[in-house]
């Protein structure tokens, strides 16, 4: 990194912000609340709900394996899947919502690959709102679609991708009095920006390189507004470059033109014609960035070494950070004296589906111990 960063615990240390933390749930003062802690920083006022399910505050896991074998000074995993629906999408759907309860919204709508549809539906409900999500039948991972159901939302299931349905939800937000909280909303980027102040705060400085799935690209765009913010106002002295992935099957921002027929094992990520386009170039371009495409079997091998190695569950497009950075590296880009972020945008329980496909290391037994020492090989 570029800039000191006392206090950084070694590989075999748990994560970077132990007593960051700890301080942030300590007192009104130090809360880890991110509408509280960053407040100054949102568009928060008196009148904003401060409704929280207990965003933010998420974990900065040191790599205990991959750091060494990808050359890094140091490697750190946002585990953004701790956030209370499971997924980064929590930052930027507190703010938006309790945004449109203040305005007197009674229902929110939102397009959804599963996790935007989770986490409305459940901030709605808190807020005692109408959800209603539309999402692209039998494309959603399952854990995904039970969050919605659990929490009363309405589903359409739409015969189309993401992307048409996220065209039906503008138009119905433009016709009727429903809330919009896809990330065309400016309070959802507002909200997921302050997972860049939470790593520079753990860290002390920024890291040399984020690497970020990208989708919509809604993330990217708020991750990088977050870095900017903070050094405009110099609480840091750099910024990252920004290592955008999109899958292979679903790569507009690297062909450069929408994909009408997007296509990856990474659901959340199967979106041809990304709402914040512009913001992820920008990101890009200004950050000497790369946005580069993954295939489904990087993607997989990255969910593989990261539960396998890491001890992180993610779901599959959350990996698509991790497979990017391996994916340079054995491209010959030096690694060397950098500190690099990957963000892991969501839980591996959301899809089962893909975690059951790995072959597993399992026997059937008697239930007796002699029977199971000879399953084990003991006897
Ligand atoms: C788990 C996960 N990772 C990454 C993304 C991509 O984020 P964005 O659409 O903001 O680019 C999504 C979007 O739904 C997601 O659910």
């Amino acid at each position: 990194m570029s800039s000191a960063a006392g206090g950084m615990p070694d590989a075999g240390g748990m994560t970077a912000g132990e007593e960051t933390r700890r301080g942030m749930t300590a007192g009104a003062g130090g809360s880890r609340f991110i509408l509280e802690r960053y407040r100054e920083l949102l568009p928060v006022t008196d009148a904003t709900p401060m409704v929280t399910l207990g965003e933010g505050g998420t974990p900065l896991i040191r790599s205990c394996r991959l750091e060494a074998e990808l050359g890094l000074e140091a490697l750190y995993f946002k585990a953004e899947f701790s956030n209370p629906t499971g997924s980064f999408k929590d930052r930027g759907m507190v703010l938006a919502v309790a945004k449109a309860a203040e305005a007197g919204a009674e229902a929110v709508i939102c397009a959804s690959t599963g996790n935007t549809s989770a986490s409305a539906a459940a901030y709605a409900s808190r807020h005692g709102l109408k959800a209603i999500v539309v999402v692209p039948s039998g494309r959603i991972a399952m854990g995904k679609l039970a969050q919605a159901v659990a929490h009363g939302a309405q589903i359409v299931a739409i015969d189309g991708s993401f992307d048409d349905a996220l065209r039906v939800v503008r138009e119905l937000a433009e016709k009727h009095p429903v809330a919009l909280v896809n990330s065309v909303n400016p309070h959802r980027i507002e909200g997921q920006k302050t997972g860049a102040f939470e790593i520079v705060d753990e860290l002390g400085a920024a890291p040399d390189v984020l690497c970020i799935p990208v989708g919509n690209a809604g993330n990217i765009t708020a991750y990088w507004r977050g870095f900017s913010e903070y050094y405009q106002m110099e609480r840091v002295g750099t910024r990252p470059q920004m290592w955008g992935f999109q899958a292979a099957g679903a790569a507009p921002l690297v062909s450069g033109v929408p994909v009408a027929h997007p296509e990856t094992i990474a659901t959340a990520i199967r979106i041809g014609n990304p709402a914040t386009w512009d913001g992820a170039i920008s990101a890009r371009d200004e950050s000497e960035g790369l946005i580069d495409a993954v295939t489904d079997e990087q993607i997989l091998e990255a969910y593989r070494r990261l539960a396998a190695d890491e001890g992180i569950f993610c779901e599959p497009a959350s990996a698509a950070s991790l497979a990017g950075l391996m994916q340079q590296h054995a491209a010959g880009v030096d690694l060397s004296g950098k500190t690099a972020v990957c963000i892991i945008t969501g839980h591996g329980l959301k899809d089962p589906d893909t975690a059951l496909q790995i072959d597993a290391d399992r026997v059937e037994s008697a239930a007796e111990s002699d029977a199971v020492e000879r399953a084990l090989g003991w006897d």
